[in-house]
């Protein structure tokens, strides 16, 4: 595995983060299988592990707290993310005013059983949230030591702009994959400005991989509907790549992280999965190298 800063943060992170959300925090996904994943992460020298206290139904951070406990998190960056919850129901809530968050963050140190955070971002804030009594309690926060950095994440360019630009904000998060290859000028901006930047959705959803197709039990039906309901876009974008799924060389999942970590802006990329021999494959991406007529032929499907 190799290993990024994390912008100007002090903090160093694999390439490839573990995104812990979606199925994977589920209770209907087991939790012997979701800790395993955890646990064969960190053997594989994963050290950045991405969740939010609303995720999975509000299951995914505490899942994550128990697959850490008892683990040498020396090297570790546990993040998480504030202003959204979970509501009931299926919902999400939404509360990015100064109490909030520094109620959000207390419980999340508390469900995640450690004492400091590495990373808390900021889950999707309206431009006009990110304003300067959000960033003294962020401020307060850092000075308690409870955070060592904060983020936020967005796929909206006008609220990317304002993180990037915000100086309490040391990371932002936003999508970035071969079918939003767009995102690529505002990475470098953040990284001019010594942001960390994260890749979240680096796989599309899996869509590159032809996630839909494939449907091998309950979890991808799951998959399946959350691409009907969210993601129709990029199931149509992801056909003009379907020759990464026939190269000989790596998967289109290794191929698609590939892309991602061959912009230097780019700190990790922040993967989501259910499946070990998935977890396997997306290590095995970090120091793999994008092949040049591979990158030129997803240049061209990605002008249409
Ligand atoms: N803050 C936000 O608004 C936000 C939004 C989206 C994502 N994120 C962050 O980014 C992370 C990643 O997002 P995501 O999980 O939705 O999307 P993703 O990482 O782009 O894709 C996950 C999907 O890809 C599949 N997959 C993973 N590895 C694969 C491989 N090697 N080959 C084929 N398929 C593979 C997974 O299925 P299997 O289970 O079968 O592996 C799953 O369906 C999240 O976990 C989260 O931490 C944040």
């Amino acid at each position: 595995m190799r290993y990024r800063p994390l912008g100007r943060t002090g903090l160093t992170v694999s390439e490839i983060g573990f995104g812990a959300a979606s199925y994977w925090g589920l209770r209907r996904f087991p939790e012997a299988e979701a800790v395993g994943l955890v646990h064969r992460a960190l053997d594989l020298g994963v050290t950045l592990f991405d969740t939010a206290p609303g995720y999975s139904r509000g299951e995914a951070e505490p899942r994550l707290g128990r697959a850490l406990r008892g683990r040498d998190l020396d090297r570790v960056v546990v993040a998480t993310k504030a202003g959204t919850f979970h509501a009931g129901g299926g919902r999400t809530g939404r509360d990015f005013s100064p109490p909030a968050l520094v109620a959000s963050v207390e419980a999340s140190l508390r469900r995640l059983g450690v004492e400091q955070l590495g990373l808390v971002q900021l889950h999707g804030p309206a431009r006009a949230e990110l304003n300067d009594d959000l960033f003294e309690a962020l401020e307060r926060l850092r000075r308690r030591g409870l955070v060592r950095a904060f983020g936020a994440n967005s796929f909206d360019p006008g609220v990317i702009e304002a993180i990037i630009a915000a100086p309490s904000l040391d990371v932002v998060m936003l999508d970035y994959n071969v079918l939003r290859p767009e995102r690529a000028a505002a990475i470098e901006r953040a990284a001019a400005r010594g942001k960390g930047v994260l890749a979240g959705m680096p796989l599309a959803m899996g869509h590159v991989d032809g996630q839909l197709a494939k449907l091998r039990g309950l979890r991808d039906l799951w998959y399946a509907a959350r691409a009907l309901k969210n993601h129709r876009q990029e199931v149509r974008l992801a056909r003009r790549l379907g020759f990464l799924r026939h190269d000989p060389r790596m998967s289109a999942a290794q191929a698609s992280l590939a892309y991602v970590l061959s912009h230097p802006g780019v700190s990790a990329a922040v993967v989501g999965t259910t499946r070990r021999a998935h977890l396997e494959a997306n290590a095995a991406a970090s120091g793999q190298a994008l092949p040049p007529d591979l990158a030129e032929q997803i240049g061209l499907a990605q002008q249409g």
